[in-house]
């Protein structure tokens, strides 16, 4: 079970009505794949919006300092593709269960659309870059409330530890100390940054009964990533990462190449 995994299903621990999960960057449907199946299986009471262009990442915001590491037009993938694995789960996305909303968030993130939307639960913020990250974090402002999880995919990676600030984490931290009354706790981070947090206050609504308390969700953390024999801190996601450096190491040049490259991109 990956931290994604365990984030997904502590909303649901937390929440256990079930509510609405969103999902920013579904590209193909891995994770929306995930979250669809799981909610036929065991939230019926929830329902999963996914939110993409379906033509790729837009231009990165200027003046940062990664819009070299992606480009625009990255992660294009047809909708058909994603349509097509939800018909398997025998889903058929409009305007019930599951929703898919199309096109650049610049656009497609309205306020009529956020009108829609109501008990928040989960939020997957797999969009890479920091323009997208802000435009959507402006959208869920609104909808945030106590006990809302947040997982990031790509707040930042191994190999960036000593670089620049870049995508998601920069944006969060430029959006985050404007946000007044807005409290959050980080629950997981593991070692290829991959983080979940969890929204402690909204105003004067806190975490506390009838939710569970921050302990109780640590500890409920803790029970999914043991229940199947991982530790919090050595995710399997870990594993593999590791596993790709040790084939990397073994090519003639690889490392050479590296250095190379990292030495271009700080330029
Ligand atoms: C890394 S992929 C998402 C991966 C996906 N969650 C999965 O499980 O495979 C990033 C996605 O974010 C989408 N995206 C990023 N910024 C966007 C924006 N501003 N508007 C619409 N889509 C965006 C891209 O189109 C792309 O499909």
């Amino acid at each position: 079970m990956s931290l994604f995994h365990r984030a997904f299903h502590l909303a649901h621990y937390i929440f256990p009505v079930g509510g609405t999960c969103l999902e920013f960057g579904v590209f193909k449907g891995g994770t929306y794949g995930y979250q669809a199946q799981q909610i036929l299986e065991k939230y019926s009471g929830s329902s999963l919006i996914g939110f993409d262009s379906w033509q790729g990442l837009p231009d990165e915001s200027s003046e940062v300092w990664a819009p070299q590491r992606h480009s625009p037009g990255e992660f294009a993938a047809p909708k058909t593709e994603l349509l097509s694995k939800l018909a398997c789960l025998g889903i058929e996305p409009g305007d019930g269960q599951f929703r898919l909303v199309d096109g650049f968030f610049s656009d497609s993130l309205t306020d009529e659309l956020r009108q829609t939307i109501h008990d928040v639960v989960f939020i997957n913020v797999d969009v890479d870059i920091h323009r997208s990250t802000i435009e959507l974090l402006n959208f869920v402002r609104p909808l945030l409330r106590p006990g809302v999880v947040i997982y990031w995919d790509d707040w930042k990676d191994p190999k960036d530890e000593a670089a620049e600030p870049w995508g998601e984490h920069l944006a969060w931290s430029e959006w985050y100390p404007k946000q007044e009354g807005l409290e959050v706790e980080t629950i997981e981070v593991n070692p290829i940054n991959q983080r979940s947090m969890i929204v402690t206050r909204v105003g004067d609504m806190q975490l506390s009964s009838p939710l569970p308390s921050l302990w109780e969700i640590r500890y409920h953390a803790n029970q999914l990533a043991e229940a199947k024999q991982e530790y919090v801190d050595s995710d399997s996601d870990y594993q593999q990462f590791l596993k790709l450096k040790g084939i990397l190491r073994r090519i003639p040049l690889a490392k050479p190449m590296a250095r190379m490259l990292r030495a271009v991109t700080k330029r």
